[in-house]
C-alpha cells in the first residue's frame, strides 16, 4: 500500500510532502465523538418529549452545508415540518408503518432537491460558467441532484448526530404525493425524509450486521 509521506511546514503543522496546495492534516476524533457520530449513533423510530429549537435546526443547516457537493452546487433544498398542521399534511402521504413514528418526532425534514440548481451558480461558483454545463440536460439534472442531494442529505445526518440530536431517516412514502402536496408549482422535488428530535431508546430495533470489508470493498 502507498504510504504518504508528511513534513511539518513553517507553521509547525504537519502537510503531505507531494502536494503543492495541501491542507493542514486534522487530530482524529477521539472515541467518544467517533461513537456519537457511527458507532452506537442507531436510526429511531421513538422519539422523547423534548423539544428541538429553531436556533438548533438553524445551527445544523449551518454546519451541514459546509459538506460537498458537484461544482459547489448544493441541489438539495430542505423544508421544515414543526407544526401539527405540517404533519397533518404529510400523514396520508407516508407507508402506514411511517406515520406514527413520524408524526410523533419533533422534527420532520424533507430533504428535497432544486429542478433548477444551475440557476444559483452565479452565487455558489461565480468564477465559472457552470449553469450553460447543465441547462437543458434533463439526465445530467437528474443524475446530479439526485447524487447532490442524497449527499447533503448524509451530512445532514451526520451532522445532526454531532450537535446531539437523532435521526430516523424514511424513504417509505409516496414522493409523488409528497411533491403535490408540498411542492406544486414550484421546482423542488422530494427525495427522502429525515425524523431528527432526541430519540427513545426503548423503541430501538436490533442492530443488524454490516457488510465486512472483503464483502463490501476491494482495493486495487
Ligand atoms: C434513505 C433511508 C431510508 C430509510 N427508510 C426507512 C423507512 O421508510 N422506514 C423505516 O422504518 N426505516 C427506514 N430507514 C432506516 C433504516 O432501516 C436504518 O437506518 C438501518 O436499518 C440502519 O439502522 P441503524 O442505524 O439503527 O443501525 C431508512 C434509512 C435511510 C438512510
Amino acid at each position: 500500500m502507498n504510504k504518504r509521506v508528511f513534513a511539518k511546514n513553517t507553521l509547525n503543522t504537519w502537510h503531505p510532502m507531494n502536494s503543492s496546495k495541501s491542507a493542514i492534516l486534522k487530530d482524529k476524533l477521539n472515541d467518544t465523538c467517533l461513537n456519537q457520530l457511527f458507532l452506537e449513533a442507531r436510526s429511531f423510530n421513538v422519539w422523547q418529549d423534548r423539544e428541538v429549537s429553531i436556533e438548533l435546526i438553524h445551527e445544523l443547516y449551518d454546519l451541514f452545508k459546509m459538506g460537498p457537493t458537484s461544482a459547489n452546487g448544493c441541489p438539495a433544498r430542505f423544508l421544515i415540518l414543526v407544526s401539527e398542521e405540517a404533519k397533518k399534511r404529510l400523514a396520508p402521504c407516508l407507508m402506514e408503518k411511517n406515520i406514527h413514528k413520524t408524526i410523533q418526532a419533533p422534527v420532520n425534514i424533507i430533504v428535497a432537491w432544486e429542478t433548477k440548481f444551475y440557476e444559483y451558480f452565479n452565487i455558489l461558483t461565480p468564477n465559472i460558467n457552470w449553469k450553460s454545463f447543465f441547462e437543458n440536460k434533463p439526465e445530467l439534472i437528474h443524475s446530479t441532484v439526485f447524487r447532490n442531494s442524497s449527499l447533503q442529505g448524509a451530512y445532514m445526518i451526520l451532522a445532526a448526530r454531532a450537535l446531539g440530536l437523532d435521526c430516523g431517516p424514511i424513504s417509505g412514502f409516496d414522493n409523488n404525493k409528497v411533491d403535490l402536496e408540498f411542492f406544486a408549482n414550484t421546482t423542488w422535488k422530494s427525495n427522502f425524509i429525515c425524523n431528527i428530535g432526541y430519540g427513545d431508546i426503548s423503541g430501538i430495533n436490533q442492530r443488524n450486521p454490516r457488510l465486512d470489508f472483503s464483502t463490501a470493498c476491494k482495493v486495487i
